[in-house]
């Protein structure tokens, strides 16, 4: 990729796709990571001499509707930047690609700091839509991707624009694809990917990807509930993903033909309804009686686990080991993510969103060496080794 030692943005005015995808309730943003890890890469460039001119989706809305603006947003930017946010937005007439943005856009003086309202209002955006992506590189005279949370989309913002307009990734970015890259190509063993999660099917390339290369996997979550009963578990009311079964099963066969440990939780916490307060027991993994279903590992699987971790140099986690949002069933989840968070000396990667809040929850999201800021785009970086918005800066 090219970066941003390739890129001297003095006197430019420079369109950013940053990845603001953030949660808001109440129009206050609720989490701040996002905003903060964009801030290396906009302070570097406004030390430059650059104009910025930053664009983001929030959310997945049909056309403008105000509660997706990112006017929320602007405020926090301020913050962290430490110096004034030009917002363009809040209407109709002012969406990203609008003549009347660029007009504004053009009018303001050299080292603004414009913030652009959701590219998601514009109707060619998830379509790749050539024109949009011309009519966005209008805002800039370069092009800096630092949206790694967004770097799995084909999108006009993403991709369609770097065709337009000389392109380079920010630091995030950067940042993301090297931490990324070397659990995927170089990690140092002892070797061991830890994941959880509902669902084995969004994390079927992940693990088909990886096994090779590890020496072992953990698995917890309710993904592990279809490798239970792929084996002649009982597993209750638990979340399994009945078409899944029989892969499962080639998984593991595939696991232990190649030597790689996988483990599966031996004990469960059970319950019979995902709601703070309900009773709760713990149950064998493979024995949870009919109408309770495994809400997270249990102690015994957590004390496996970390185990397991001990003397490791390099861990990949990633997706929770039951409903972390849940205090009741977050115990798991807490006590795997320290078990990584005080290995020594081992190169440790958190992404997915559910880990990563789970990281700051244990206030130990420094303690990690990386804390990925993609869900989607970290596991589908995992799966295949490069993403659109990777490919887009080549
Ligand atoms: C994310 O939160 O994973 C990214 O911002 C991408 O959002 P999307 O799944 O709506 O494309």
């Amino acid at each position: 990729m090219r970066t941003l030692k390739d890129f001297n943005a003095a006197g430019k005015r420079v369109l950013v796709r940053v990845d603001f995808n953030v949660p808001i309730k109440e129009g206050q943003v609720t989490d701040e990571t996002r905003v903060k890890a964009a801030i290396p890469t906009l302070k570097h460039l406004l030390e430059q001499g650059a104009t910025l001119v930053l664009c983001s989706h929030l959310g997945r809305p049909k056309g403008f509707e105000e509660a997706s603006s990112l006017a929320p947003v602007a405020p926090v930017l301020e913050k962290h930047l430490g110096r004034p946010v030009v917002f363009v937005g809040g209407s109709p007439e002012l969406t990203p690609a609008s003549e009347a943005t660029l007009e504004r856009v053009k009018k303001a003086p050299p080292g603004s700091v414009i913030l652009l309202d959701n590219v998601r209002f514009e109707p060619g955006e998830e379509k790749n839509d050539e024109t949009l992506a011309q009519n966005l590189a209008r805002l800039g005279d370069a092009f800096v991707l630092d949206a790694f949370g967004s770097a799995h989309r084909a999108h006009a913002s993403v991709t369609g624009v770097a065709r337009f307009l000389p392109s380079y990734a920010g630091f995030l970015m950067e940042k993301e694809v090297s931490s990324i890259g070397k659990v995927l190509h170089n990690p140092e063993k002892p070797y061991w990917v830890v994941l959880g999660g509902a669902k084995v099917s969004d994390k079927i390339g992940v693990i088909e990807n990886l096994l090779p290369k590890v020496t072992g996997m953990v698995i917890g979550g309710a993904m592990a509930f279809t490798f239970i009963k792929a084996q002649g578990g009982q597993v209750g009311k638990s979340l399994v993903e009945d078409d899944k079964l029989e892969l499962a099963q080639g998984l593991l066969n595939q696991a232990s033909d190649l030597g790689v440990k996988l483990l599966l939780p031996t004990d469960v916490v059970a319950a019979q309804k995902i709601e703070a307060g309900a009773p709760t027991r713990i149950m064998p993994a493979g024995a949870i009686e009919a109408d309770w279903m495994g809400l997270d590992i249990g102690p015994e699987s957590a004390r496996i686990f970390a185990k397991a971790l001990e003397g490791a140099r390099t861990v990949l986690w990633n997706g929770p080991m039951g409903v972390f949002e849940v205090d009741d069933f977050a115990k798991g989840t807490l006590a795997v993510g320290e078990a990584i968070a005080n290995l020594q000396g081992a190169f440790t990667v958190v992404g997915g969103g559910d880990s990563v809040a789970a990281a700051n929850k244990l206030g130990m999201a420094e303690k990690f060496s990386h804390v990925s800021t993609g869900g989607g785009a970290s596991l589908e970086l995992l799966e295949l080794g490069t993403l659109p918005g990777i490919e887009a800066l080549r």
